[in-house]
């Protein structure tokens, strides 16, 4: 069986984040998005929370489950027997970050390679970040996340109260 990994930081899920996901299960069996939980940031959702969301958005998806994951993405890889990592591409900015992050992966664990899609021109801008700091000043992201977030940014940030 071929398994992908989509990992990510997803704080909160973007419709960009959704598109490189419902991409990659057309064309791999199984597809694990994995939720990055790093220690050393704060995050503005729980990872609970953003596992919750992507559940939610991605459920009518029979071949992509959802985790959780604190450690080396390879590690995971390796675990749920995953030989490619997906990851989407949204402008040349990006490009380095993820050249380094892709070969710094196959140097720890050569049996896994990455993936790169294009993000549909819809999502290229549309970053976590710029989302976050539109909804906590009270601003409209609805037409830039999924349902399920767009709600719950409304109900954290009502009043634009930061
Ligand atoms: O959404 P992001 O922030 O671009 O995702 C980055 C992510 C989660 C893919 C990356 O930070 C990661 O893989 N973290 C897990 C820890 C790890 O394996 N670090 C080494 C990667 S070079």
């Amino acid at each position: 069986m071929t398994v992908a990994i989509c990992p990510g930081s997803f704080d909160p899920p973007t419709n960009g984040h959704v598109d490189v996901i419902q991409r990659a299960a057309r064309h791999f069996e199984r597809v694990v998005v994995s939720v990055s939980v790093n220690p050393a940031k704060t995050p503005m959702l729980t990872p609970e929370e953003r596992v919750a969301l992507l559940s939610e958005v991605l459920g009518h998806m029979d071949n992509v489950q959802v985790e959780a994951y604190e450690g080396l993405l390879v590690d995971l890889a390796r675990e749920r027997g995953a030989g490619v990592i997906v990851k989407g591409l949204r402008a040349l900015s990006d490009v380095e970050r993820e050249i380094q992050m892709a070969q710094m992966n196959a140097g720890l664990y050569e049996g896994v390679d990455t993936f790169f899609v294009t993000t549909d021109p819809r999502w290229s801008f549309v970053s976590s970040s710029g989302v976050k700091e539109v909804a906590a000043y009270g601003g409209d992201v609805s037409a830039l996340v999924p349902d399920p977030v767009n709600r719950l940014l409304e109900t954290r940030y009502k009043g634009g109260s930061r």
